[in-house]
């Protein structure tokens, strides 16, 4: 069914495979972005899918942006809150900032949007919520207090709206990557990513498709039974 659904941080990365999965599924997506605006006009030039720009970490551009999709695209049916960051050092080197950038823009737009988004869904009798959680949320990682903290956030988040959403007929589920083949990963000192590779028991990186497909599954009009999950996609790192 056509319905319209809204990717965080959709235009790169693993979260662009998602919106072009949605709409290969037959939705009518609208893709957010932050900073790259070459990227994301190659990216709606390529698939045809509109492009948004703004801070999802700030409420009042949360809100502008959802109004504005509502009017113009329809009300969002589908969400899924993609957008990430990390600012990776040990805890020592860690400064206040980088603590609250990254709590701001993981766990904090999770808050905007889905607070921005639920009483439409509510409206509508129907909703699908999908939180890009990661193995780093549920394992922890070396130089990540902040990044593992915001991760575990959004699956505790998850389970908590999961309940609220329930007798309306709105889904709320995490995905959780492992180390997935994108510029965040290809970010991390090379030597230190060829250790994490080699604990991988399926011996490679994920690709974005990989988690695509979990998001389309977790999203599709009759998976109204799965709610409060946690779907784990990591070539078998964790077993959680
Ligand atoms: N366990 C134990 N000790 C470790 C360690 C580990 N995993 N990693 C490093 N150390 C040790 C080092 O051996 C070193 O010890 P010595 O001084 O005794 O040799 C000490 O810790 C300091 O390490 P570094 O020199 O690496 O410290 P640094 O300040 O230069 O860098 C770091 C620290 C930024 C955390 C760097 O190690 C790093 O980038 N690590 C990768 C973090 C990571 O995996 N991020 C994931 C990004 S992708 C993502 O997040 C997506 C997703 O959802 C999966």
């Amino acid at each position: 069914m056509n319905r319209v659904a809204l990717v965080t941080g959709g235009t790169r990365g693993i979260g662009a495979e998602i919106s072009k999965e949605l709409q290969a599924a037959g939705r009518t997506v609208v893709a957010t972005y932050a900073h790259n605006d070459d990227a994301a006009q190659a990216f709606a030039a390529e698939t045809g899918i509109k492009a948004m720009k703004f801070d999802v970490a700030d409420y009042e551009a949360c809100e502008a942006a959802v109004k504005k999709i509502t009017a113009e695209v329809g009300t969002i049916t589908i969400l899924v809150n993609n957008a990430g960051i990390t600012r990776d050092a040990t805890l020592s080197k860690m400064t206040r900032k980088m603590w609250d950038e990254v709590m701001d823009t993981n766990l904090g737009s999770c808050f905007n949007l889905c607070h921005l988004t639920f009483d439409g869904m509510k409206a509508e009798k129907f909703g699908r919520i999908v939180n890009i959680g990661s193995i780093n949320g549920q394992a922890g990682q070396y130089g990540q207090v902040n990044y593992a903290a915001a991760k575990s956030g959004i699956h505790g988040f998850t389970k908590a709206l999961a309940q609220e959403g329930a007798r309306f007929n709105i889904t709320v589920n995490a995905v959780a990557p492992g180390y997935v083949d994108t510029d965040m990963v290809r970010a991390v000192p090379p030597d230190v990513l060829q250790k994490i590779v080699a604990r991988i028991p399926v011996g490679r990186l994920g690709h974005a498709d990989d988690i695509a497909r979990g998001v389309v599954f977790l999203t599709a009009d009759h998976a109204d039974f799965i709610t409060g999950s946690t779907l784990s996609i990591n070539g078998g790192q964790h077993m959680y």
